[in-house]
């Protein structure tokens, strides 16, 4: 399989967005799943797979501690597109344990606990979403942070067995921002609000202005744990 990123690497290189997507979507039709959180990259992403394939299999993890802004725009998102984006929530015997044993916000605490409540909340439903999915989309950027910087338009994930595309892997923020606006594209409202990248309510907070992307998200934490491990290249549970 890593050969065959490889190739598919090599052979997509000068291709656009569009077309990766047209490819992709036709190619592996049933075994194709786009994963949104519905920030800005998901939401451009979104309208593009939804004008090729009105069916096209979307996702969400709703880990159950996201912004009431994020549950409005994936509302505003299902109206918009006459759809209804699959939602994957985490086990509630996991979420009973994890607040027997860490608490309510225990994730402040230290990065094993977490890591642990990512795991809980993301990762392991996560793994339901992708069973038997052959090619994973996500909404992953290079700039997004020094750790994505080495990233590829397509990769391997061995915790999932999938073939991870990222078909945004080169925009900017400013392209993001210019293909919501011509297509009048709804958005999460917290991105009005300093916001950049959002995830869960307690571990997002606005950033201040020309700060890094990311240094809102587990804000506590120092860089290199800035990651729930939906895109480390080996996933374990923590
Ligand atoms: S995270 O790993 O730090 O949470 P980030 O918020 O930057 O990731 O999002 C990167 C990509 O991961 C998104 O474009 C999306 O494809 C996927 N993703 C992140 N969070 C979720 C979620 N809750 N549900 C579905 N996909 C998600
Ligand atoms: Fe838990 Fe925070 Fe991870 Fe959300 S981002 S799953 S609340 S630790």
């Amino acid at each position: 399989m890593r050969d065959k990123v490889l190739e598919l690497n090599r052979e997509f290189k000068n291709s656009d967005t569009k077309e990766i997507l047209e490819f992709f979507l036709k190619a592996y039709k049933g075994k194709i799943a786009f994963s949104s959180s519905f920030g800005a990259e998901d939401q451009v992403l979104t309208e593009m797979i939804l004008k090729i394939d009105a069916d096209a299999e979307i996702f969400t993890l709703d880990t159950a501690r996201l912004p009431y802004e994020t549950y409005d725009v994936m509302d505003k998102t299902n109206l918009k597109y006459k759809t209804k984006i699959k939602v994957y929530f985490p086990k509630s015997s996991d979420v009973e344990n994890l607040y027997k044993y860490q608490g309510i916000n225990g994730f402040y605490k230290s990065i094993e606990n977490r890591k642990e409540c990512c795991y809980v909340r993301k990762i392991a439903p996560l793994k339901r979403a992708l069973e038997g999915v052959e090619v994973w989309i996500t909404g992953l950027r290079a700039q997004q942070s020094i750790s994505r910087q080495e990233m590829e338009l397509f990769e391997w994930d061995e915790a999932n067995g999938v073939i991870k595309l990222n078909p945004l892997l080169l925009w900017s923020q400013e392209d993001v921002w210019t293909y919501i606006r011509s297509k009048n594209i709804p958005y999460n409202a917290l991105h009005d609000k300093s916001y950049p990248s959002i995830g869960c309510a307690p571990c997002t907070r606005a950033v201040e202005e020309n700060a890094d992307i990311r240094s809102g998200r587990w804000w506590w934490e120092s860089p290199e744990h800035k990651e729930c491990g939906l895109h480390k290249k080996e996933i374990k549970k923590c």
